[in-house]
Parts: C-alpha cells; structure tokens; sequence
C-alpha cells in the first residue's frame, strides 16, 4: 500500500494507531481515504486481524462505498472486515443476543409505518386525544428520548405534554416487548444496554 497517495495530515492520522483518533474535515475532503488506508494499514502491517476491523456508517451508500474502496485496497482480505451500517450492525448483535434482553431470536423489526400504528393505538389506549397529542410530536419525542438512551421509567416529566408521552412511551415499549418487536431506535439502543448489562459478550 501506499501511502504517498495521501497528504501528511491523511498520512499521520493512517499512521496513528494506538489509541483512539478524531478526524474532522470537510466534505469530499478525503475522510473516507483516510479511512480506507487506516484499516489496510493496520490489517497488512499492523498484523491486525479483519474480523477485529469494525466500521460503521451511518447510511447504506457510505457502507457500500467503504466496503468496496477497502476491497480495492486488500482485496479478499477485506471480506473478513465487519463494515456496516449502525443499524444493521444493531440487528446482527441483537440476534446473537436477543434472549439476555428477553426478546425471541427471531423478533420483527418495525418501520416507521408499523411504529406510527402501535402510537396512535398507545393514544387511542390512554384516551388521548390525537388532536392535541399529534402522533408525529409524541413519536418523534420517543425516538429522541431513545436517542439519548432514556427509557420510559427515566423520561423527564416537566411539563404536561411530556407527562403524557411518558405515558405513551411506556406503554409503547410494553406493546413492543409483548409483540417480540423492536422499533429502528431500538437497534442502536438495545445494543448499548446489552453491552452494559453484559459486558461478557464483548469478549
Ligand atoms: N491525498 C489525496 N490525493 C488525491 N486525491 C485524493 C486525496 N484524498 C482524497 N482524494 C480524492 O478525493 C475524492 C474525495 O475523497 P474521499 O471520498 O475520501 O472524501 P470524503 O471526505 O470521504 O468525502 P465525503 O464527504 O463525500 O464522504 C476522492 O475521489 C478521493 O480519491
Ligand atoms: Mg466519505
């Protein structure tokens, strides 16, 4: 490999292995180089092994596109490389661990479709009215509270609205649990409290 295809600042964060790095720069500016080259680099001469490279992306067109420049660069080695997206890098370590979090291996994955309708239900449920309780509001406020790892039991109650969709959250995970179901935020929440409660699958 070669590293004069990268400028000194890419060239020094390839070479900065030990430890963990941040690297901001801008749009088309080469981050994914640098990435690319950093997984090569510690796979041919860090000796490092491709099933101990993990990368993550946020979407499937970022995934894809450093699956194949790492391909590019290490050819059938890169295939023992995990490079995912975040969710569906949730979705394998869910399915290897599902019964610790007490969900069946085989539980369903809702949209943002199959969500909306288990919400209006949860509305529908506690007598809320859909007119004040929006359940485009109330959903968003559950996602962003997954977002921030806040289950139900911890949801901020400080205001009346957000009592309510306290409510609604609990009652919505219950449903969810109840139908061996998890929703997208689930599958980046799920993992981290699996890895909290279990540290021993991160052997
Ligand atoms: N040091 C370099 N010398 C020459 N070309 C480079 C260099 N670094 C990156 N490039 C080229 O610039 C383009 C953008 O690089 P790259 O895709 O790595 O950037 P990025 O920061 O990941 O972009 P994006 O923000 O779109 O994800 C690519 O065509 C890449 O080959
Ligand atoms: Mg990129």
């Amino acid at each position: 490999m070669s590293l004069d295809r990268l400028n000194p600042q890419q060239r020094e964060a390839v070479l900065t292995v030990d430890g963990p790095l941040l690297l901001f720069a801008g749009a088309g500016s080469g981050k994914t180089r640098v990435l690319v080259h950093r997984i090569a680099h510690l796979i041919r001469e860090k000796r490092v092994s491709p099933w101990n490279i993990f990368a993550v992306t946020f979407t499937n067109k970022a995934a894809g596109e450093m699956k194949e420049r790492v391909a590019g660069l290490l050819g059938q080695r890169a295939d023992d490389t995990w490079i995912s997206t975040f969710h569906s890098a949730g979705v394998r370590i869910l399915r290897k661990h599902a019964t610790r979090l007490d969900y069946g291996e085989s539980f369903v994955i809702y949209d943002d479709g199959d969500q909306m309708t288990l919400i209006k239900e949860c509305l529908e449920e506690l007598k809320l009215n859909p007119k004040i309780f929006n359940p485009r509001a109330v959903e968003s406020r559950i996602d962003a509270a997954k977002n921030e790892l806040i289950e139900p039991a911890d949801y901020p109650v400080d205001d009346f609205f957000n009592e309510q969709v306290a409510r609604v959250y609990e009652l919505y995970a219950k449903k969810l649990k109840a139908n061996n179901a998890v929703d997208f935020g689930d599958l980046l929440l799920l993992p981290v409290k699996l890895f909290e409660g279990h540290p021993e699958v991160l052997q």
